[in-house]
């Protein structure tokens, strides 16, 4: 279904996330019929380029990150058309009353703040100061949303000082993902798992984001976040609210926040014990993580394992355990529901005791599995074995079903739409931060080193002892 016309400019325009995620996203969108003709798209950055050179700019990155049977000459150069440029200071006065005249009264008027979170605020200033922002803007900002919990709290003041929260859009790319919204799907589509879905029947969840990539190249930003600030205070901490939260009354932005901030404010404080930081070492040519950031002495963790305790009725009982690092052994996010055991078995002790566990594949390689318990076939009496009842979604929907698309598509369309329901409330990422600080200051005020674990391997040892310790087993980071 094609949006309303728009103007969406992108602050940062010739950055690295444009290149790679935004503009071929917005390229994917044009291409399946989606954007109005008359839509515009305003590159606005430093540089000094004229549109003729943006253009060019814009059509390499095409060509970097769209496959080439998708690169048709007219869809490229129809897209490129809607393409314009500015060359702004987004502290000073240069480029603003140009960017104005972009401005078009009907069309839906969005902004992306694809830069760093100290120019939110100047740019938001000269948005107003020039009139080209009003009551009926929309802006979309990224991670890292702040780095605790004051940080957070000064940028949604400085925002709430010009925009409405329904005028904010805050980015995390994982609620994008097909998967993970099909998690809401899953939960509350069908009737088969929801009567299951708390402590009595659930033993124990498992959440896994395991990359095989390092930090080379962006070393400098992560050496000053690690794996806690860069992917477990936001993308982990919403599979998990999508998982552990209530059903919301309907499916919409408010409904869906408010049940999400309830589950980030039912958690437990992280016990030291009960977390696991790791850090990669070199093997043959893979450099280690302390070279990569060029810090022999960082002490940043590139790996992080913990066990969370959602404290509330449903799962009072039932641990979390999250785990997510870098240079693992395959690039594998899943969900894993760990049912309890069949409270007395029938079949004696010598069938075998087995446990239903319901997985969920974020990526790649997207689907579900449900282990079943059945009768080993044979003569040899009653024996039980596990075997999958497995459906990955590229099949079970058709080779013919185009429709996937990339997180960050879904999300600026969403932004065009106006529909808020995949992008974090100002309340969301404080309750966030604020579970997530005294979590990092217990272990900074002990100022220890990160466990070594090899490049390709699941993280270190202690993170495996996380689960031994309680008979419970993490699931396999498989090639
Ligand atoms: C980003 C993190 O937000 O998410 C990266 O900053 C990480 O460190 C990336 O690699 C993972 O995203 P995806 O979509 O590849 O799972």
């Amino acid at each position: 279904i094609p949006v309303d016309p728009f103007d969406l400019t992108i602050f940062g325009g010739t950055g690295d996330l444009a290149r790679r995620k935004i503009l071929p996203g917005l390229y994917r969108r044009f291409r399946a019929g989606q954007m109005p003709e008359t839509s515009q798209i305003v590159g606005a950055a430093r540089s000094d380029l004229t549109e003729d050179q943006y253009r060019d700019e814009v059509h390499e990155a095409l060509k970097e990150f769209i496959s080439k049977d998708k690169l048709e000459s007219n869809a490229v150069d129809g897209f490129l058309s809607l393409l314009r440029y500015v060359s702004i200071d987004a502290t000073g006065d240069k480029g603003w009353s140009e960017l104005k005249e972009h401005q078009r009264g009907d069309h839906i008027s969005a902004f992306y703040f694809s830069v760093a979170p100290s120019l939110f605020g100047p740019i938001a200033e000269r948005l107003h100061e020039h009139g080209i922002a009003d009551a009926s803007t929309r802006i979309v900002v990224e991670k890292p949303f702040g780095r605790d919990l004051e940080t957070a709290r000064k940028l949604n003041q400085t925002l709430a000082q010009h925009f409405d929260e329904t005028q904010i859009y805050r980015i995390d790319h994982y609620l994008g993902k097909e998967t993970v919204q099909n998690l809401m799907a899953l939960r509350f589509g069908n009737v088969l798992f929801e009567p299951l879905w708390n402590s009595q029947y659930v033993d124990h969840i498992q959440i896994t984001v395991a990359e095989t990539v390092g930090v080379g190249g962006r070393g400098g930003y992560y050496d000053r976040s690690g794996a806690m600030r860069d992917m477990v205070q936001n993308h982990l901490m919403q599979l998990l609210c999508l998982i552990a939260m209530e059903p919301p009354s309907q499916f919409e932005p408010d409904a869906v926040r408010d049940e999400k901030l309830k589950v980030i404010r039912a958690l437990d404080p992280v016990k030291p014990e009960e977390l696991v930081r790791g850090q990669y070492t070199a093997k043959g040519k893979t450099p280690s993580y302390l070279h990569d950031v060029e810090n022999e002495d960082s002490r940043t963790e590139s790996f992080m394992a913990m066990k969370v305790n959602v404290s509330n009725w449903r799962w009072a009982g039932t641990p979390f355990y999250l785990r997510t690092g870098k240079r693992l052994r395959a690039r594998q996010s899943e969900i894993a529901v760990v049912f309890k055991d069949a409270p007395h078995s029938i079949f004696g002790e010598e069938a075998g005791r087995h446990r239903n566990i319901l997985t969920i594949r974020l990526q790649p390689n997207e689907g579900m599995t449900l282990g079943v318990t059945i009768k080993e076939p044979g003569p040899g009496g009653m024996r039980l074995i596990d075997v999958p009842l497995d459906m990955t979604f590229a099949d079970a929907l058709g080779a013919e079903n185009d429709n996937v698309t990339d997180a960050y598509e879904r999300l600026v369309m969403d932004v065009i739409r106006g529909n808020q329901t995949l992008f974090m409330r100002g309340d969301e990422v404080e309750a966030a931060w604020a579970w997530t600080d005294p979590i990092i200051e217990s272990w900074e005020s002990r100022d220890r080193r990160p466990y070594p674990y090899e490049p390709g391997s699941s993280g270190p040892e202690e993170s495996a002892m996380l689960l031994h310790r309680e008979e419970r087993r993490w699931r396999e980071i498989r090639e």
